[in-house]
């Protein structure tokens, strides 16, 4: 089964609670941490995550586009996160190692991002640690931008190393998806995808979220 997982910073954040509502047929909900190191943009932290939780049943998955997310995996658990990702960019292997760890010692689920330019192969040293992989298919920092295709054979990479170590691991895309790119990642072995200007600009989210489904 394809999940969608709506970006809320595409949202009007003047009125999350009813922007997450609108959303409730999705899977769930994305939340895009960022810290004006790690990205050239600064989004939203754990308070914001803490009073969005009781707003939805659905699932929050925290991405920290954030520099030593080992400093802050504990609060975003804390504060209501379902499953949280950490960059394997972010900070030394061994530290990310550690805040897998951390995720995990919450009750949490945890996984590891991989930007457009870091290899297939970065995700191996923690496969059999994470439930989710995510593979960017933007470069990470604001929504909006453009779908990049040749991010495909990556997926696939990543696909296969799931199938082999980790069947139960979810695949997660990121960026740029739409009706019509949502496609080839399902067809090159995403499971769940992330939206956030397809699904906030819709004129009708329900219907969009369906039709990303594949
Ligand atoms: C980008 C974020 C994405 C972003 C996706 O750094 O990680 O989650 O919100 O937005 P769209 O779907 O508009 O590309
Ligand atoms: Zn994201």
């Amino acid at each position: 089964m394809i999940k969608i997982a709506p970006s809320i910073l595409s949202a009007d954040f003047a009125d999350l609670r009813r922007e997450i509502q609108r959303i409730d047929t999705a899977d769930y909900v994305h939340v895009d941490v960022m810290d004006g190191m790690f990205v050239p943009n600064i989004t939203i932290g754990a308070p914001v995550v803490k009073s969005l939780r009781p707003t939805t049943s659905l699932p929050l998955d925290v991405h920290l586009m954030i520099q030593q997310p080992i400093r802050y995996v504990e609060q975003f658990c804390d504060a209501g996160a379902d499953i949280v990702t950490c960059h394997v960019e972010s900070d030394s292997e061994e530290n990310i190692h550690e805040a897998l760890r951390l995720i995990h010692a919450k009750g949490k689920k945890a996984g590891v991002v991989i930007k457009p330019k870091t290899p297939a192969s970065a995700v191996l040293p923690f496969i059999h640690e994470v439930e989710l992989i995510l593979v960017m298919t933007v470069e990470p920092g604001f929504g909006g931008q453009k779908f990049m295709a040749d991010m495909m054979p990556k997926v696939q990479q990543v696909r296969s190393y799931i199938d082999a170590m980790n069947p139960t691991c979810e695949l997660e895309v990121d960026g740029g998806v739409d009706p019509e790119t949502c496609k080839i990642c399902i067809a090159s072995g995403a499971n769940v995808l992330v939206a956030g200007s397809s699904v906030y600009g819709a004129p009708d989210i329900a219907q969009r979220i369906a039709a990303l489904r594949g």
